[in-house]
């Protein structure tokens, strides 16, 4: 049976004083649970200190850069993030691809220099509004994943953790239907079947992110084909974030 990984993307909100205390709130009342994975992406300011109270929840980074070291003003390492224990990064996002105009090329060095260092990288991908209406949501997703897979082995990709997001359902709470979601979330893993065998398909966690709150969650988690989701605006507040993992 998959576990179930339910991540918060707290974007960037709070500060580090405000974040410490959130974690220093919750984690206590987090269970540590065999079968879920909870955890929370943070701004890369805050790890050092919220890795140093976290439990029971994973302190996750919301991007990396690929290179070791190097004159790159501005990025985070990999050894940067691995020093400070982090085991999950959120690779791809919209709104890094949107606003900071990053794209497939660069998202996969990042995916492979992630599985190289033993971090598991969470790939999002997601079509906009515009595709959605136009019906090809699915040749989209399928070309990111493609693309953003390029040259990694059956081997290599065991350590992937995807995460579906329809850019039209992120922020706007506009959640897409259970029923779309899962639709678009099989098309996924039967997508990866075809790439890395029904083996790795049957395993891989792919996981549901566009408004999902503690009120929506359930219904999303009963979908056969989705292992957890990655939630913003309701990751920022206590109860609504331990809300999430109940
Ligand atoms: P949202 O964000 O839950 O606020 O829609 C999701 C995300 O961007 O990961």
């Amino acid at each position: 049976m998959r576990k179930q990984i339910i991540i918060g993307n707290w974007k960037m909100f709070k500060t580090n004083s405000n974040a410490i205390e959130f974690v220093k709130s919750i984690d206590s009342q987090v269970e540590s649970n065999s079968n879920l994975i909870a955890g929370i992406a943070v701004p890369t300011i805050m790890i050092s200190d919220l890795s140093k109270v976290a439990k029971n929840i994973k302190i996750a980074a919301q991007n990396c850069y690929f290179e070791k070291e190097g004159a790159f003003t501005g990025e985070t390492s990999i050894p940067m993030l691995k020093e400070l224990n982090v085991e999950y990064v959120v690779i791809g996002h919209s709104e890094r691809r949107d606003i900071f105009k990053e794209d497939d090329r660069l998202i996969n060095n990042k995916v492979k220099a992630l599985i190289a260092a033993g971090l598991t990288p969470i790939l999002c991908c997601g079509e906009s509004l515009e595709i959605y209406e136009s019906g090809k949501t699915m040749d989209h997703v399928k070309k990111q994943l493609s693309d953003d897979l390029k040259e990694v082995s059956s081997d290599q990709v065991k350590n992937v953790v995807i995460a579906y997001e329809p850019i039209w359902a992120i922020g706007t709470g506009k959640v897409a239907t259970p029923e779309i979601a899962q639709d678009v979330i099989k098309g996924i893993r039967d997508y990866l079947a075809s790439m890395y065998g029904q083996e790795f398909a049957n395993e891989v966690l792919i996981q549901y992110g566009g408004s999902v709150k503690p009120e929506n969650i359930k219904e999303i988690l009963a979908q056969p084909d989705i292992d957890g989701a990655l939630v913003g605006g309701a990751s920022l507040v206590e109860d609504s974030y331990l809300g999430l993992l109940k």
